[in-house]
């Protein structure tokens, strides 16, 4: 499996499969375990990883950087302030460079299309840290973060409930159908999910066993293992606050919401950043039920794990 990985970029986990997802997933929580042992590994020495950045961050930066570095590696930020990309220069000669200087690049921005000409033209693994359409790095911790709870995924229920045409959303969508969970995105007709992406994923869905459900009836929360939730506006949507705020509040996470789920243990997920009062209640997200921040947790060490797996090893 690790040979299949071994320098492979990671835009969307529409490229991937099922099988090296599952891997993954068991490697992240390795890693964590090693990292919990407190024993020193020095896996990225000699290696350098390019951090793109269109757009702020505190986790994504924060886990690539410390992973990266606490092995050995040395990673290098460059925020769109710093460099030419966007100014003078295109993305695809910006590749051409960085690919010629660095192991790898994790790019944060704007367009999911920015992301794939690095890959095609850097010659390196390429790491979507979030753009307008997937996060994928954070998907995979999320399904770290249910599994630590229930154990397996598969077959498991996770309610995306607020904007479910979000980067987050969808990338929650790909990867629960990809591992065979019950997905299902409560959220107002305005801002459904895209069709392209429900018709991709409902195709993939029939060999892995998963079930997609769009809706804008809260009461579709009935029996879920887990609720999750993001900004009402992403990055970049700024000026659209008060359209989202209008649509959305009747979403809201809330204690009413939650205990239409039926149980009480079921948990409560976040990918953070969170603006309580609004998508969510303090109660909630800091109330017993919370795992958003054993999710930023989470983060590094599967960040780490992919880098691990992708990064191709050293030449003899
Ligand atoms: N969840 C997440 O991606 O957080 P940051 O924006 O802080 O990186
Ligand atoms: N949907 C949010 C996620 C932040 C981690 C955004 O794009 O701003």
């Amino acid at each position: 499996m690790s040979a299949a990985l071994q320098g492979r970029s990671l835009l969307t986990w529409l490229d991937y499969t099922s099988e090296e997802i599952r891997f993954l997933l068991d490697f992240s929580k390795q890693v964590k375990a090693e990292s919990a042992s407190g024993e020193v590994f020095q896996r990225f020495t000699g290696k350098t990883l390019a951090l793109l950045f269109e757009k702020r961050s505190t986790r994504t930066r924060c886990a690539f950087e410390t992973a990266f570095g606490e092995e050995g590696g040395y990673p290098v930020f460059l925020s769109t302030a710093d460099i030419q990309l966007g100014a003078k220069e295109s993305p695809e000669d910006t590749a051409r460079v960085l690919g010629r200087m660095f192991s790898a690049i994790q790019f944060r921005g704007f367009k999911q299309e920015t992301a794939e000409i690095l890959a095609k033209y850097s010659g390196v693994p390429v790491y979507n840290g979030l753009t307008d359409r997937f996060h994928p790095t954070q998907a995979l911790a999320d399904i770290m973060t249910l599994e630590e709870s229930f154990g397996q995924a598969k077959g498991r229920t996770l309610c995306f409930v607020g904007d479910g045409r979000n980067n987050v959303a969808r990338s929650l969508m790909v990867i629960c159908t990809k591992l065979g969970l019950h997905f299902t995105v409560v959220t107002p007709p305005e801002l459904k999910t895209d069709t392209a992406l429900l018709w991709q994923c409902n195709a993939l869905a029939a060999s892995s066993g998963a079930t997609i459900t769009v809706t804008a009836d809260t009461d579709a929360v009935a029996g879920a293992d887990a609720i999750y939730t993001d900004v009402w506006a992403s990055m970049g949507e700024e000026d659209r606050k008060d359209e989202r705020r209008r649509l959305l509040t009747p979403y809201q996470v809330n204690r009413p919401l939650m205990d239409k789920t039926g149980r009480r243990d079921s948990i409560f997920l976040h990918c953070l950043p969170a603006v309580k009062g609004e998508e969510v209640t303090a109660d909630v997200i800091d109330g017993p039920q919370r795992r958003a921040w054993d999710q930023a947790e989470n983060r590094k060490h599967t960040i780490k794990a992919i880098m691990l797996a992708t990064l191709p090893p050293p030449r003899s």
